[in-house]
């Protein structure tokens, strides 16, 4: 600095044009930062979720399990594996329509699980007693999964196979009497 120049302090610095335009804006951010906190919640009503449905206990044949692909009426998605059929409308984003295993729904899933591909078979029964012994251990992983995960609704019928008739069939949350059967 020069003998004859006035010291510059701190305050002269900050007073340079580029230094309070500065200032300016990051009071400014300060204040909307500090605003959004203080402001309450945007309170507008989110669209009412469904009800849930009303648990399912019922054996069925592959017919009517078709007609669980949740694309009718309440909107249900069922699917099968290793003769077990599962209520899995809670995993809807999966297996609903558009979801990325929506070929599973309504469908005996278990060839496709068991050989990773995500396609159901057609048959009126698909006995899958050709499948490799590392292919069914695979389908046993995903039956293991799927029971953490979702309520079981009955038993997949054979052709000619009768139906169980549950006593808690509609509303109970006991899975005890299917898992002792199946
Ligand atoms: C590149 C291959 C794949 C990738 C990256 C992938 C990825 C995923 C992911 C990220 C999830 C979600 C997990 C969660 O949020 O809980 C999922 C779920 C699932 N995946 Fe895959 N997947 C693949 C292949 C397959 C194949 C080949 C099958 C069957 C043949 C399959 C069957 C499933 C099923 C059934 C679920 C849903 C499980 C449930 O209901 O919780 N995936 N997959």
């Amino acid at each position: 600095m020069a003998e004859n120049e006035a010291p510059v302090s701190l305050w002269d610095e900050m007073q340079s044009p580029v230094n309070v335009t500065l200032l300016v804006i990051i009071a400014y951010l300060l204040y909307k930062i500090i605003k959004s906190h203080m402001e309450p919640e945007d309170d507008t009503p989110l669209p009412p979720s469904p009800p849930p449905l009303l648990r399912l206990r019922k054996d069925m044949t592959v017919a009517e399990l078709n007609q669980y692909d949740g694309t009718k009426g309440e909107g249900r998605v069922l699917l099968a594996v290793n003769g077990i059929i599962f209520d899995v409308t809670k995993g809807k984003r999966f297996y609903g329509p558009g979801g990325p295993y929506a070929a599973f729904a309504g469908k005996d899933a278990t060839r496709g699980l068991a050989t990773g591909q995500v396609a159901a078979s057609d048959k009126e029964y698909d006995d899958v007693s050709d499948l490799t012994p590392e292919e069914v251990a695979s389908a046993k992983e995903w039956e293991e999964q799927f029971k953490e995960k979702y309520d079981i609704v009955g038993k997949l019928l054979k052709p000619g196979e009768t139906p169980t008739e549950y006593d808690d069939a509609g509303d109970t949350e006991d899975e005890s009497e299917t898992k002792k059967e199946l």
